[in-house]
């Protein structure tokens, strides 16, 4: 660990004009520099940096932080990375210094955990290859569902043995204490009874941003309206559903290099897509998204396309969560599959090419996309038009970039046939009562 004495001295030697200076070409404008922000698409600057705060902010997506957030952020670094990497950049000695007897426990916890749900996933791996019954109902499962064997190994998929202690026998056999496999959730102990929670089930993998496994999600093979299609870990020290996104390890690079992500719901999604070559695709999980999923996507691009498969409730259910994409001065489109198909289903049918292309064509702004959404509900209907123009106003006023918004509200003009004058109005209402 890093020292208080180094951090300390970091904080007080870094200039942020120099920090971002090496990324951002910056103009003086009074005491401050002005340039173009590096975290959102901008013609005119609107990222503005304080030297005597030590601070920057963009007032166009709203960015702001010290020299270490920026370093975060731009370079995708941790908090110690970034601290390195501004020790290196100042010649500033790092001092290393032991972590508290607190800290050593938390880590060594957290590790244990890791090395339960490592063991587990070679597990359910190694019995999806190599055993008998994993390979008759799992494997051929995966292979009848047309994934290839090179997908299936690339994302660690596996078979939970239709037993009740399948795992929990071989975990206790290879070492692992009865307690740490029920804090991991893989078993659940009742009463003196234990037993394997993932039994006769295909298995995914899940891991954080740095590729451990942290959980999995089990799917059902047959169609039973007793149990659920999906079960899941439950959220545990090394877990935070509302954190993780499924794929994103599998992902990361290819999302930084295109400077876009596709944001599925289901696991298989992700798979499919890998298999089509578009590997810049993560999932929510079939979950409502969170401003930290959003957020861990946000430091590798600012464009997300969100993908939909054609249920018109499930798509009104997310339009609030896709408000908070835009409220993080994200760019969002949207890309609806056609009725009954998920990408998963259509990446399966199609060659990649005219995924590509299907991907490519299909694309509409979020905006957009809302206002035809909501206007074909409301054809003919004053009533239901009033509340569709409020409830399309609301959104592009979560949109932090004036430009943008002023953009929006013109292009929205057109599709509703309504005054730019009206669309103000109502976004100066929004923004004189709650800000
Ligand atoms: P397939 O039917 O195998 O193609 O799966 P899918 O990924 O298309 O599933 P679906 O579109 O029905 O659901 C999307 C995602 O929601 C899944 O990948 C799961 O993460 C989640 N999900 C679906 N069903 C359940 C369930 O019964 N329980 C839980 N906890 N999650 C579910
Ligand atoms: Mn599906």
């Amino acid at each position: 660990m890093i020292n208080n004495n180094t951090k300390q001295q970091i904080l007080e030697t870094v200039r942020i004009e120099e920090v971002v200076g090496d990324f951002v070409s910056l103009k003086k404008r009074g005491a401050n520099l002005l340039g173009n922000c590096p975290f959102h698409n901008e013609r005119t600057p609107s990222f503005t940096v304080s030297p005597v705060k030590g601070f920057y902010k963009c007032f166009g997506c709203g960015k702001a932080g010290d020299s270490i957030t920026f370093v975060m952020e731009h370079e995708h670094f941790t908090f110690p990375e970034a601290l390195r990497y501004l020790a290196k950049k100042y010649s500033i000695p790092i001092e290393e210094e032991a972590p508290t007897a607190e800290f050593i426990e938390q880590q060594t916890q957290r590790e244990n955990l890791f090395t339960v749900t490592a063991f587990a996933e070679k597990f359910y791996q190694d019995y999806l290859w190599e055993n008998e019954e994993g390979k008759a109902i799992g494997l051929s499962y995966f292979r009848e569902r047309g994934f290839t064997d090179d997908v299936i190994r690339r994302f660690n998929l596996g078979f939970a043995p239709d037993k009740w202690d399948g795992l929990v026998t071989a975990a206790e056999a290879a070492g692992h204490q009865q307690e740490l496999l029920e804090k991991t959730g893989l078993i659940i102990v009742q009463e003196n009874k234990k037993y394997d929670r993932f039994r006769g089930r295909v298995i995914f993998p899940i891991h954080n941003l740095t590729g451990r496994v942290v959980a999995f999600g089990a799917r059902i093979l047959k169609t039973d309206p007793k149990s659920p299609k999906y079960l899941n870990s439950p959220e545990t020290e090394i877990y935070y559903k509302s954190k993780n996104l499924y794929g994103i390890a599998q992902a990361r690079k290819s999302i930084a290099a295109f400077d876009s992500c596709y944001l599925v719901e289901g696991y298989t999604d992700v798979v499919s897509m890998h298999q089509a070559g578009i590997e810049n695709v993560v999932a929510s999980s079939g979950t409502a998204l969170t401003i930290e999923q959003i957020r861990l996507i946000g430091r590798y691009t600012r464009n997300i396309s969100v993908l939909y498969d054609g249920d018109p409730a499930g798509i009104k259910a997310s339009l609030r969560g896709i408000d908070l994409i835009l409220e993080e001065g994200m760019n969002v489109r949207v890309v609806l599959f056609p009725d009954g198909e998920d990408p998963d289903s259509y990446a399966k049918r199609v060659s990649t090419e005219e995924l590509k292309v299907f991907l490519k064509e299909q694309a509409v702004d979020f905006i957009t996309f809302k206002t035809k959404l909501l206007l074909s509900d409301a054809s003919g209907d004053p009533i239901k038009k009033a509340a569709l123009i409020r409830d399309i106003v609301e959104t592009i006023a979560k949109v932090p970039d004036a430009i943008t918004r002023s953009t929006y509200i013109k292009h929205t003009s057109d599709l509703m046939e309504m005054s730019e004058t009206v669309l103000i109005g109502e976004l100066n209402k929004i923004f004189t009562s709650t800000r």
